[in-house]
């Protein structure tokens, strides 16, 4: 939430912070503003919406040439999308220029102690106040650095800051608490930014900072410190993808190019996990199999669709383990009070590492000292830091606010480690487990044959323009799926959309089912169980209130075709492993309406990708 960028080095700063901001739009879009240092003042231009109406506005009013230079982009939360009220903030005194990403919650006390003080507030922002304080500290002597760390000490709440001084072209000063920040160490040129696609195009050499620390920034280097000032340690560390897996590729949407990277992303995940001599080895999971093997109890949080792969991984997770998983939305997670002891271990979920309500319920597990691990899509972020071991997903960069290959992924890894924990605590034999990992190494071709396939929901996209309202439908892990689904409509095709327990549908829920109500049903694979028979009657059930049903199923499955109106042939894979193949036509229903009615696909109205506030 919020993309921000400060560069210092001999490039001309305006159009590196721009080019930064294009990559970082998807984390918020209410506005957009770049402020630069020419002989010894600010010049600052930021407007209202899109980064584009920020680059009209430079056409009509350019920006000097400077070798300093920082920009925002903004996903608004106090105080409206306004052309005051963008990032970035100077302060009264014309010295300060600072932008920010988080929530400063004691900024009305701060605005009104300054207000106090005779200066004028010029937008309805929590940020604002920090600029003003740093502009109050600097002017009266401190150094920019030392005024940053004595402003932190005063905010509460969520912030990554970076502050310019007027009088000081050739340096600049971040903060961050509960945000990300990262900075780029360039030859002879430095960045710091939100997250490393800002900077990818010049530097892979990237430094993680930590919670509560302070760097001060210059074209040769960097320092870090704490908010007290005592030198403090960053984290190095290599971007592993380059620019183009930052680009769209040729495909109209970041989120099209994602849904069809799956086979490579689902691969990369399960690359290198099991070894020749049949083990499965999470190297990275540094956590010793005897506190594993003493787990009596797993919780796993996130939010979200990564919530939603939680969901999934409980059944498998259950299945192979015969240890009890609670699934838990984040931002409900800590104020219930829930039951966790040193023998419970959490795993949280998340693409971008940064969520706010999911950083916080890592934090009250391992207050309780419960061990946590955490499934995660981006190097450097907090989450990973802040877990006792992290699990990656190799899904390279998800730029599309809505999550798709990150979603796949995550379930990929949930396996993984589902396999993995059988395997230590040996409630699997190995060669059930190699049957496990072989079928999930053959899944990267079927994502492949669903995406070769997708021509009917094409076609089907256009059918569904004027429909208001549409039901998913699922059992096991088709229900998650079926939550996926009606998900990704409501984030994108702003379309009403709710999943559904296929069997649960009669306890309420069909009182909605009318004739023509659109409803898209997951079935499982035909076996051994019940499950395919009962999904085949709820079927029935909705289609003689006169439903529409779009049925995914198993190729070949002749017992369902009747009850469909329109079918969608999934391949042949495990029912636990089916939704790495039946999410992806949900997904691509989900785009392709979306596009049908015109809308941005990457950048839904509301939304943020990284949810950095709670
Ligand atoms: C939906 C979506 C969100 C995220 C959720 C968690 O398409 O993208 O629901 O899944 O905000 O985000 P991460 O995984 O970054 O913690």
């Amino acid at each position: 939430m919020c993309g921000i960028i400060g560069y210092v080095g001999p490039r001309v700063a305006r159009d590196v912070v721009v080019s930064g901001l294009r990559r970082m739009e998807y984390r918020g879009y209410d506005s957009a503003g770049v402020a630069v240092i020419t002989d010894g003042a600010l010049e600052v231009r930021k407007k209202a919406g899109k980064i584009g109406n920020l680059i009209a506005e430079l056409d009509e009013a350019p920006l000097p040439d400077t070798e300093i230079g920082i920009g925002h982009t903004r996903w608004a939360t106090h105080g409206g999308p306004t052309d005051a009220n963008a990032h970035p903030h100077v302060s009264g005194n014309g010295r300060i220029a600072l932008i920010h990403n988080g929530i400063i919650e004691n900024f009305a006390a701060l605005r009104l102690e300054l207000e106090t003080r005779g200066v004028a507030l010029a937008s309805q922002t929590d940020t604002e106040v920090a600029a003003q304080l740093l502009g109050v500290e600097v002017g009266a002597g401190a150094d920019l650095a030392d005024a940053m760390r004595t402003v932190c000490r005063r905010l509460e709440g969520a912030f990554t800051l970076v502050a310019i001084d007027a009088t000081q072209p050739d340096r600049l000063v971040a903060a961050r608490r509960n945000s990300p920040l990262v900075v780029g160490v360039g030859e002879g040129e430095s960045f710091v930014a939100s997250d490393v696609s800002a900077f990818i195009e010049f530097t892979r050499n990237a430094v993680e900072l930590g919670q509560d620390q302070v760097v001060d920034v210059s074209r040769d280097g960097f320092t870090v410190t704490d908010f007290d000032g005592s030198p403090a340690v960053s984290h190095p560390f290599e971007v592993t993808w380059d620019l183009s897996a930052a680009e769209k590729a040729g495909y109209d949407w970041f989120m099209r190019k994602e849904i069809f990277e799956q086979p490579k992303a689902v691969a990369d995940t399960l690359l290198g996990r099991y070894t020749t001599d049949g083990a499965l080895k999470l190297d990275e999971l540094h956590i010793p199999e005897a506190e594993l093997r003493s787990i009596d109890k797993i919780i796993i949080v996130a939010c979200g669709t990564a919530y939603y792969a939680g969901l999934v991984a409980k059944y498998a997770i259950e299945h192979w383990t015969r240890v009890a998983c609670e699934v838990e939305i984040a931002s409900e997670f800590r104020y219930r009070d829930p039951i966790i002891t040193r023998s419970t271990l959490v795993v949280t979920i998340s693409q971008s590492g940064e969520t706010a309500d999911t950083l916080m319920a890592i934090r009250h597990a391992r207050e309780q000292h419960a061990k946590v691990i955490a499934i995660c899509n981006t190097n450097g972020s907090t989450i990973p830091r802040e877990s006792d071991a992290v699990l990656y997903t190799h899904a390279g960069p998800e730029i599309g606010v809505a999550s798709t290959k990150g979603f796949l992924t995550q379930v990929a890894a949930c396996y993984l480690l589902g396999l993995y924990l059988a395997q230590v605590r040996g409630t699997m034999f190995g060669d059930e487990i190699g049957r496990w990992m072989g079928e999930l190494a053959a899944t990267p071709p079927l994502i492949q044959q669903v995406l070769d396939g997708l021509d009917p929901i094409k076609q089907l996209a256009a059918q569904f323009i004027d429909k208001k309202s549409v039901l998913f439908l699922g059992r096991h892990v088709g229900y998650p799926v079926a939550l996926e689904g009606a998900l990704k409509l409501k984030e994108i095709a702003y379309l009403h959309a709710e999943g559904f327990p296929a069997g649960e549908l009669k306890h309420g829920p069909i009182a909605l089912v009318e004739h023509g109500t659109p409803i898209f049903v997951v079935v499982p694979p035909q076996g051994r169980d019940q499950l395919h028979d009962k999904v085949v009657s709820n079927i029935q059930e909705v289609r003689a209130r006169g439903a529409l049903t779009v049925v995914l199923a198993e190729e070949g499955d002749a017992e369902v075709e009747p009850y469909a109106d329109v079918i969608f042939a999934l391949p042949r894979v495990s029912t636990l492993l089916q939704p790495l193949v039946a999410t992806i036509p949900l997904q691509f229903f989900a785009c392709e309406l979306a596009t049908l009615k015109g809308y941005d696909v990457d950048q839904p109205r509301n939304l943020a990708k990284s949810v950095t506030v709670e």
